[in-house]
């Protein structure tokens, strides 16, 4: 029998809250990535691994890279939970350009990737992440107008404020991956 795990990490409650989504619809356990034991890898067909963005990076990635030889014959669904949409290709390939380096051209191939939109809530970040946020902020208010990205303008408009993208219709394509209904082409997912 196919045995299904989701594992997470969640700075802010946004990749949890798909995690959760996820588990419940597939029916399966999920795990905060800092209560998994990589030798637990063993017990699971399918794993899905979703991590928050954070300045391209996915929080947690060093799960699946580090034990890669353990998972490499197994089905990995890796879900990234960031604040761009990702219903923009543009957002995507940025995406797809930063995993690229954390993840070798072999998983790549062999993992399965899907984008989620989360959101933030400013009041909530610790000082290193606020102040992260608030140069960003700064380089992207010197910028004209004209300039700046749709993603930029909603980030300048939505600075310091509580805003949450969160969908739970937008997991159905991994689902569906997942029961293996997905008609999912390399490159298109
Ligand atoms: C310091 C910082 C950097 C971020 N970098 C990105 C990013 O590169 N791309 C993106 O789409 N979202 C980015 N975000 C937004 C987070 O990915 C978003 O808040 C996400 O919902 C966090 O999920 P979590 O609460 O599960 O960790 C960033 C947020 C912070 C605070």
């Amino acid at each position: 029998m196919n045995q299904t795990i989701v594992i997470y990490e969640s700075k802010y409650g946004f990749t949890e809250r798909y995690a959760n989504w996820i588990a419940k619809t597939l029916s399966c356990p999920m795990i905060e990535k800092k209560n998994f034991h990589a030798k637990d890898f063993a017990n699971y067909d399918t794993i899905i691994y979703g991590g928050g963005l954070y300045a391209g990076g996915i929080s947690g990635i060093k799960l699946l890279t580090q034990n890669f030889p353990q998972i490499r014959s197994k089905n990995i669904i890796l879900f990234t939970c960031g604040l761009a949409n990702p219903d923009d290709p543009a957002n995507v390939s940025h995406i797809r350009e930063s995993l690229k380096k954390v993840l070798t051209p072999e998983m790549l191939d062999i993992f399965h990737i899907f984008h989620l939109r989360g959101g933030i809530d400013y009041s909530r970040l610790n000082l290193v992440h606020r102040s992260m946020m608030a140069m960003l902020a700064r380089m992207l208010s010197k910028k004209s107008p004209e300039d700046l990205r749709e993603e930029d303008q909603l980030l300048l408009e939505t600075y310091g404020k509580t805003i949450d993208f969160t969908n739970q219709d937008t997991i159905q394509p991994l689902i569906d991956y997942a029961l293996g209904t997905g008609q999912i082409e390399k490159g298109t997912r």
